[in-house]
Parts: C-alpha cells; sequence; structure tokens
C-alpha cells in the first residue's frame, strides 16, 4: 500500500476522518498557547507607559460615552502610508491600561493614536464646539456642551478602584488623591508636585481656557493631549526594538 491508499482509507471513513482532523487541530492549538502559559508577561514593558491621570480617565470615559470611537480609531497598523501619516505604528504596551482599549474598526475621521500634542487646547476647544469653523468640509458633530458640563467627579477615585481590580497598577495613594489630583491638573497656578510624582509627565494646564472650573471638556481635552505621548520613540528603533 502506497501512502496514498493510507489517505484513502481515512478519506472514506467519516469518523476516523473526524477524530484525526481533531487530533491535527489539536496540536495546532497546544502549539499555539502552551508557550503562553510560560511568558511571564504577553505584552512587552515599554518605558514610559503610566496609568492615566484621574482627569484623562474621566476624560477617555467622556470620550467612550459619546461613541467618538465610532469614527475614530486608536491602533496605527505597520503600514508605510499610516506611519507616514499619524507616526510610529502602535505598540501593545501603549494599550495595556485601557480598560475597554480603543482601537476601533471605523474612520470616518482620522486616527487619534498619537493626536496628543498635534494641536494646541485652543485648537481642541475650537474644534469640538464647532469642528466646521476650522475644518470647513468636516462631518464632525459638535460637542460645545461638554464646555458648559461641570466635571462630574463623584465617582472617579472608584474608577481607579475598578481600573485597579482589573490590573492598571493604582496605588492606595493614587486612589486616595484622585479628587485632588483632578484639580491639580485641571488649573494653572497651585503645586503640581505631588501629581508628577504619581504620574510623570502629565500635563498640567487650563484645558478647556475656562479657570471657573473643572468642566467635561477639559477632562475630554486633557485626555487627547495625552494620547500617543507617553512612549519615546527615539528610544526605539523602526522595529519597535531598543536602540
Ligand atoms: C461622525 C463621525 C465623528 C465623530 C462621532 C467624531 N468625530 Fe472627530 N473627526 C471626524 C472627522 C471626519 C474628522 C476630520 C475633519 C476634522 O478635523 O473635523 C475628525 C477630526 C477629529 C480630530 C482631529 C484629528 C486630526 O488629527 O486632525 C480630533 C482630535 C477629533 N476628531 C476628536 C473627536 C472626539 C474627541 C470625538 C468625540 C467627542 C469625535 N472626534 C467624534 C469625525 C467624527
Amino acid at each position: 500500500m502506497t501512502l496514498l491508499d493510507n489517505h484513502k482509507v481515512i478519506e472514506r471513513n467519516v469518523t476516523l476522518l473526524l477524530v484525526l482532523s481533531l487530533l491535527v487541530v489539536c496540536v495546532g492549538g497546544i502549539v499555539e498557547v502552551v508557550p503562553l502559559f510560560f511568558f511571564k508577561n504577553t505584552i512587552e514593558k515599554v518605558a514610559g507607559m503610566r496609568p492615566y491621570t484621574p482627569l484623562e480617565l474621566a476624560g477617555r470615559n467622556i470620550y467612550v460615552r459619546e461613541g467618538c470611537y465610532t469614527c475614530h480609531s486608536q491602533m496605527i497598523r505597520p503600514l508605510r502610508d499610516e506611519v507616514q501619516r499619524y507616526g510610529h505604528y502602535s505598540l501593545a504596551a501603549e494599550s495595556m491600561y485601557d480598560h475597554p482599549f480603543q482601537w476601533g474598526s471605523e474612520r470616518q475621521g482620522p486616527d487619534l493614536a498619537r493626536v496628543g500634542g498635534r494641536y494646541s487646547n485652543d485648537w481642541q476647544v475650537e474644534h469640538l464646539t464647532n469642528p466646521r469653523s476650522v475644518v470647513p468640509e468636516s462631518i464632525m458633530p459638535t460637542y460645545g456642551y461638554l464646555a458648559r458640563t461641570p466635571l462630574a467627579d463623584d465617582y472617579i477615585a472608584d474608577d481607579l478602584v475598578a481600573n485597579a481590580r482589573v490590573g492598571v497598577p493604582y496605588t492606595a495613594d493614587m486612589i486616595a488623591k484622585a479628587k485632588d489630583d483632578v484639580v491639580a491638573q485641571a488649573s494653572v497656578d497651585g503645586d503640581k508636585s505631588a501629581l508628577l510624582a504619581r504620574y510623570p509627565k502629565a500635563r498640567s494646564e487650563d484645558f478647556d481656557g475656562n479657570p471657573m472650573q473643572v468642566t467635561e471638556m477639559d477632562a475630554l481635552v486633557a485626555y487627547l493631549q495625552m494620547l500617543g505621548t507617553l512612549v519615546d520613540f527615539k528610544n526605539y528603533d523602526e522595529n519597535g526594538n531598543n536602540r
């Protein structure tokens, strides 16, 4: 009997074919899955990543609430045109503290993974209030009410607790000071050293141009302005490896 004849036996016996196919799939599955149990971490650590500040986290919640992800992705693919337009492609570690992640699957508007620092706060506020005033052909909805809505900070500490439960390294100190950190980050004056010790590189400004109160606009702009700014890509080569 040749090899082909052997195979004929399998092909003509449905049960045998099924059992053997299942075995092959199992071997494939084991080869893919088992190594993951032996890695310490499936996401490579990247220098610079830190959890969101309470204000950024609140802004992120507004981003999710308003459905910005239905038009904007936050995932730059390793393709030449995307990298030229948006910057270094996204690394897994950059969304390691995202629950849920905001990679998105729609691009009615540009990718926002590295929009942080690309525009001024004033531009962001103006654009969110009336997108057509800065980009005449824009189809983006208006979000001016965010600047008139005070940020509800009652649940900000609870939000940090919830994120800590799913693995974000928020410390007891960060949770206890969450409300203070919101105010510290959204105001121009005051002592920022405690905020910066807890959250290195946090941009602390009056984001919405209204120093009288902390609004939802402050939170959303604080979030937009930090997107993609934590990892310093001067330390990585084009393959994402340490230089
Ligand atoms: C209906 C789809 C849609 C929704 C919803 C939407 N956007 Fe946009 N967005 C766009 C389009 C289209 C553009 C490009 C034109 C422009 O700049 O207005 C854009 C541009 C932007 C830009 C400028 C990006 C760049 O690199 O130039 C930012 C920032 C932005 N949107 C943030 C948001 C935020 C935050 C939300 C939610 C509060 C949101 N968008 C909701 C469609 C949308």
